[in-house]
């Protein structure tokens, strides 16, 4: 799907979907309409996140293909206080460096992995207002937050983490991917989209 999809309106429930449904591979669509609707269905993703303790979550996580993400990286363990933010047609420009951290993903329960990313980058985004922004972030440097928004602009782009594990690394998670897949033919009737190596 390109930049072109028509518009609909966001769904008045939201469901959090799992490997391998199809919503996870859509190219989204760029957001141009910065309203009270685009408003409220941030706010009900925060409730989906929270509901998962999840520290990200993606519009196409909940079926809507548009350039959304949101995250809560604070660790409340830790004594962290919540930090919600809010990225709106994100993207990331001078990207150097690489670092390696243990991913997990709401739409993947109980399989991690180690993702390679980049280290240091800076990410622009609009807010609800439509304003932008940028910030630069350094993984090293302990900004665990660098990780989690190279995670959710992957989803914006229809990739999800395992897209960049080794076949090695895949074959140690290939039988809770397994798992997932009879799961979603057993709700849905239907094969979706698993992964094709
Ligand atoms: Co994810």
């Amino acid at each position: 799907m390109d930049d072109t999809a028509s518009p609909a309106d966001y769904p008045a429930q939201l469901a959090l979907v799992h490997y391998p449904a199809p919503a996870l591979r859509r190219r989204t669509a760029t957001v141009t309409v910065f309203d009270g609707q685009l408003r409220n269905f941030c706010q009900r993703m925060f409730a989906v996140m929270e509901d998962e303790r999840g520290v990200g979550l993606a519009a196409p996580q909940v079926g809507v293909s548009r350039r959304i993400f949101v995250t809560d990286h604070a660790r409340p363990k830790d004594g962290e206080a919540p930090s919600p933010r809010i990225w709106i047609n994100p993207r990331i420009v001078e990207p150097s460096g690489t670092t390696v951290y243990e991913e997990g993903c709401l739409s993947f329960p109980a399989i991690y992995a180690k993702v390679t990313r980049h280290d240091r980058f800076t990410i622009i985004w609009q807010d609800l207002d439509g304003r932008e922004h940028s910030e630069s972030l350094d993984v090293g440097a302990g900004q665990f937050l660098g990780i989690v928004v190279q995670h959710e602009l992957d989803h914006l782009d229809g990739t999800v983490f395992v897209d960049h594990l080794t076949v090695a690394q895949l074959g140690l998670i290939r039988k809770k991917l397994r798992d997932l897949e009879v799961d979603y033919r057993t709700a849905t009737g239907k094969a979706g989209s698993p992964l094709r190596r």
